[in-house]
């Protein structure tokens, strides 16, 4: 057990560490970090495809492909949450595929076609799932509901191609869109407003009319 006088040494190193932390700005943070790795950045060109239109970026290696579309794209329906891959909100679509787009570099999608939630419909022309999230009040703040539809679209075809979750019973049948399929193959989009039960009926009635 540490004694009070070495608490306090480590109690005090760490609000310095912290001052200083908060003390760099967002801008000199990565030079910072540079400068302490020695490593320096590399740029990459990039092409693919968003939301049918071709996109050629020069990007640094190390953004995502979330930061590449909304600092660089400027396509922000597609969520920053938790940035770590834990909350769903950034998921978009690669080549028809759900992915955290938090946690991929943009620079390995060279000829991908992505989807956001901006591709899916427009304000006059809703995607069957943004229009049934409406229609269901699927959501409350609306900050996890790009990625929760951008899932929700993707997990039916999931379903619909017969891919097995966790929870299917008979990994050689095409599943139902029962309750636990949807939650369980859901259960990567977070939402803190606790929307779940909306969401689920606007899920439900998109399967039930694609079924
Ligand atoms: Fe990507 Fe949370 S922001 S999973
Ligand atoms: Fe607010 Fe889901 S609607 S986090």
């Amino acid at each position: 057990m540490q004694t009070p006088c070495i608490l306090a040494v480590t109690r005090r190193e760490l609000l310095i560490g912290t001052a200083l932390s908060v003390a760099i700005p967002a801008s000199a943070a990565p030079s910072a970090a540079i400068a302490q790795t020695g490593v320096k950045s590399m740029n990459s060109k990039v092409s693919f495809d968003v939301n049918g239109v071709s996109q050629q970026l020069e990007l640094d290696n190390r953004t995502t492909l979330l930061d590449a579309l909304r600092e660089h794209l400027h396509l922000t329906g597609t969520k920053k949450g938790c940035d770590h891959g834990q909350c769903g909100a950034c998921t978009v679509l690669v080549d028809g595929r759900r992915i955290n787009s938090c946690l991929t570099l943009a620079v390995m999608h060279e000829g991908s076609q992505v989807t956001t939630i901006e591709g899916l419909g427009t304000p006059d022309n809703l995607h069957a799932m943004q229009a049934a999230f409406v229609k269901h009040d699927g959501y409350q703040c609306g900050y996890c509901t790009p990625g929760q539809i951008c899932s929700a679209v993707a997990m039916l075809g999931e379903i619909k191609a017969g891919i097995p979750s966790h929870v299917s019973a008979d990994l050689t049948a095409t599943p139902d869109v029962t309750a636990e399929e949807v939650r369980e193959r859901m259960s990567g989009n977070i939402c803190r407003c606790g929307a779940y039960s909306n969401i689920h009926d606007a899920i439900t009635e998109v399967a039930g009319r694609q079924a």
